[in-house]
């Protein structure tokens, strides 16, 4: 393609070292196998399932997964790619999401339980909803939403609450009507929310008044507030803005409604007591909902997912690797403000009628026992959480999972690379050697997992995710399109040669940087119609070794992974030069031994600015306040300039050897040489480079600029 690729990584960076010419060298890890009890209850034990699912099958094999689900027509086309890379799977298809996940289970499992939610307040009870009691619900409020609020099929609603099971029955009701949700994690600011709403162009924000978090209730209802008035800045009008309670009796907000555009969820519920909505029948590739992450820009984009692909493929995600019956008690520990609580706490678990566990607080509070706690009490037999929360458990309380009596069959990782000894942590003080783990590598753009062992047929390697999921066709390529061959220890861009049927859409309202960014590098014919011409970019360093399993080294573009959630370095630049004294700004991420990276700030101030405290303060609250306090800076340094290629390119790898305390390399074709030492005495010292981290170190976790 000939347009200028903005939000691939670029090429013109004379200083960065390709992923390729990087010789990745770790130590082989040994084997851990499933043990019998588990193989012998599997959901997914016959090996012919990669056979089943090769590429001479493609697309007809994921037929199998769509068959997991209900279909009020079944579909015609199974692929259609004649607007390629805009995939249509199942077309022809109708079926209804939140039928899917709640009506079809009632004449089963109407009496068991759903959601099973634990506040953050230990004293207060769990809560149970069954089936039936979730259907209830969602109907309730699939009839606020169509007969008080007027929404209908294809209108966008945003969404911005807190680990609730109000939350969940808000997104099933939406899809009941084939309404587009846009959930906004909850502890992003107004401000992001804002932005989210005039972006998807909502006319109807659902909130909560408040929350517990780190033992203290959270005044929610400000932000949204904050959030309405910044889409009204941007011209979009917000007409509803619907308040969940967190307590019935009183309000969690001191934040008073306003007249004619707040409304209590409970109030206008009781209007629509018993009342029934009947599903919408929706076409498979109608949108079910967008998820906003960060990429290359300052722009956080709207990733576009669709309703029967989507659904075939986490359900049967959740099935054959997550291992998930009706029968178990599971428990993931993300948000769902993310797309791996979309994924996999509401839409695969409940589409498989399991018990999905919801926590609503911190896993450390208020001691790292929790989730060990909640685990024994609820009898929790899956388990799925992130190397950061696995990493911060261990540091807090080594021994705390040993106190109780867990019996998980198999424990599922995400979000970032885990180092083997967190793994191995993970797999005998909290899994006992019992549990099959799994290392699932994706993304918010591909709905599921991409790789992971099959819990019951492959054995597990701790820092490597495993195989490809079936029917999932990676490649590596270097940067100029060559491939590097599995066991050649070299990493470079991964890429899926196919699509799948969980792969995103299209970038709402932005289709020209759907394709710009995820295909733009390695399609050669804009205008094939034969998927083989289109590898999709999944904008990760990676490297198979000679068993095929593939490790995941980071992003290879300008995201910074946080804790396992993906912050834009661009938006956290745009927030830096909200603050009227700085000039510029460059952001770069530091290795932290619990959150895997954390973002680091570097600032040049104005011509006649004094460089003081309080102006990094105000940097660090512009952030805060633009994203959330996920975003929050380690440190903010004000430096004289900031080192430059001749095109005038602030050298972000520069400053992040810097930071790291790495050779910074080669810096003689900057424009401004110099600067580096002084910048690098300033935050080292004055002695020599104390080298804590070589290049292979922060491959592992990312970065290249
Ligand atoms: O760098 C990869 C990392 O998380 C990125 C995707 O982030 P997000 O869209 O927020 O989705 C997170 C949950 C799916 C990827 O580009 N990542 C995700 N899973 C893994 C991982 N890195 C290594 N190993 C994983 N298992």
């Amino acid at each position: 393609m000939a347009e200028a690729h903005t939000d691939a990584p670029s090429k013109d960076d004379e200083m960065r070292l390709t992923e390729a010419e990087i010789a990745v060298h770790w130590k082989e890890e040994e084997y851990f196998h499933p043990i019998p009890k588990f193989i012998g209850q599997a959901n997914l034990t016959d090996p012919s399932i990669v056979e089943r699912f090769s590429e001479k099958n493609f697309p007809e094999c994921f037929r199998e997964y769509a068959d997991l689900l209900s279909w009020d027509k079944y579909w015609t086309t199974t692929l259609d790619s004649s607007n390629a890379p805009f995939w249509k799977w199942f077309v022809g298809g109708k079926l209804n999401v939140s039928y899917n996940c709640v009506d079809r289970h009632l004449e089963k499992y109407g009496n068991k339980a759903a959601i099973l939610w634990v506040s953050e307040d230990e004293s207060e009870p769990v809560v149970a909803i069954t089936f039936q009691e979730l259907y209830a619900r969602v109907n309730e409020m699939a009839a606020v939403l169509r007969d008080f609020c007027g929404l209908k099929t294809g209108d966008r609603v945003t969404i911005h609450m807190p680990m609730v099971p109000e939350l969940p029955v808000t997104m099933l009701a939406c899809a009941r009507l084939g309404v587009i949700h846009s959930v906004v994690f909850g502890g992003f600011s107004g401000e992001a929310c804002g932005a989210r709403i005039v972006d998807s162009g909502s006319r109807v924000l659902i909130s909560m008044d408040g929350y517990y978090r780190s033992g203290k209730v959270i005044d929610h209802k400000v932000a949204a507030d904050i959030a309405v008035k910044k889409a009204e800045a941007e011209g979009t009008k917000v007409e509803k803005v619907l308040i969940w309670r967190r307590f019935r009796e009183k309000s969690a907000s001191s934040t008073p409604l306003v007249e004619g555009r707040d409304f209590i969820v409970d109030e206008l519920l009781k209007k629509h007591a018993g009342a029934r909505v009947a599903p919408v029948s929706m076409p498979a590739e109608a949108p079910l909902f967008l998820m906003y992450t960060s990429g290359s820009t300052g722009k956080p984009k709207g990733v576009q997912h669709s309703t029967g692909g989507y659904l075939s493929y986490v359900t049967a995600a959740s099935k054959f690797i997550q291992d998930i019956h009706p029968t178990d008690i599971y428990w993931c520990m993300a948000d769902i403000g993310w797309i791996t609580g979309h994924s996999f706490i509401v839409y695969g678990p409940l589409a498989l009628a399991a018990t999905t566990v919801m926590y609503e607080g911190v896993p450390t509070h208020p001691d790292a026992g929790r989730p060990w706690r909640i685990a024994e009490r609820l009898n929790v037999n899956i388990f799925h959480t992130s190397p950061t929360a696995i990493r911060m458990l261990r540091k807090l309380g080594p021994d705390e999972p040993k106190k109780y009596n867990l019996r998980f069959k198999c424990m599922t990782t995400v979000g970032e690379p885990i180092e083997p000894e967190a793994w191995l942590w993970y797999y005998r003080t909290v899994g006992r050697s019992q549990a099959s783990i799994t290392d699932t590598w994706w993304l918010t753009e591909t709905g599921g997992f991409l790789c992971s062992t099959k819990p019951a047929i492959d054995p597990m390697k701790p820092g490597s995710t495993g195989p490809p999921m079936p029917g999932i066709y990676p490649i590596i390529f270097d940067e100029n399109g060559k491939e590097i061959p599995p066991g050649s220890s070299k990493a470079g861009n991964i890429c899926i040669r196919n699509p799948w049927p969980g792969i995103m859409q299209t970038i709402w309202g932005d289709p020209e940087r759907f394709v710009r960014q995820y295909y733009g590098k390695y399609n050669k014919d804009k205008n094939s119609k034969d998927w083989r011409d289109w590898p999709w970019l999944a904008g990760d360093g990676a490297l198979i070794g000679k068993d095929g399993y593939i490790r995941i080294l980071g992003r290879i573009d300008d995201v910074i992974n946080v804790a396992g959630h993906r912050l834009g370095t661009k938006e956290l630049e745009s927030a830096c030069l909200t603050v009227p004294e700085v000039a510029e700004a460059a952001v770069v991420p530091i290795v932290d031994p619990e959150r895997g990276r954390v973002p680091e700030v570097y600032i040049a101030l104005k011509p006649g600015i004094k460089a003081d405290q309080a102006v990094a303060d105000k940097v660090t609250k512009a952030i805060e306040t633009e994203i959330g306090k996920i975003a929050r800076p380690r440190t903010v340094r004000i430096v004289p300039d900031m080192p430059k290629t001749r095109s005038g390119k602030i050298m972000r790898r520069v400053l992040a050897s810097i930071s790291n305390s790495m050779d910074y390399g080669d810096i003689t074709t900057l424009a401004n040489p110099e600067v580096v030492e002084q910048i690098r005495v300033q935050v080292q010292g004055a002695g020599p480079v104390e080298k804590k981290a070589g290049p292979e170190d922060i491959r592992r976790f990312g970065e290249t600029t």
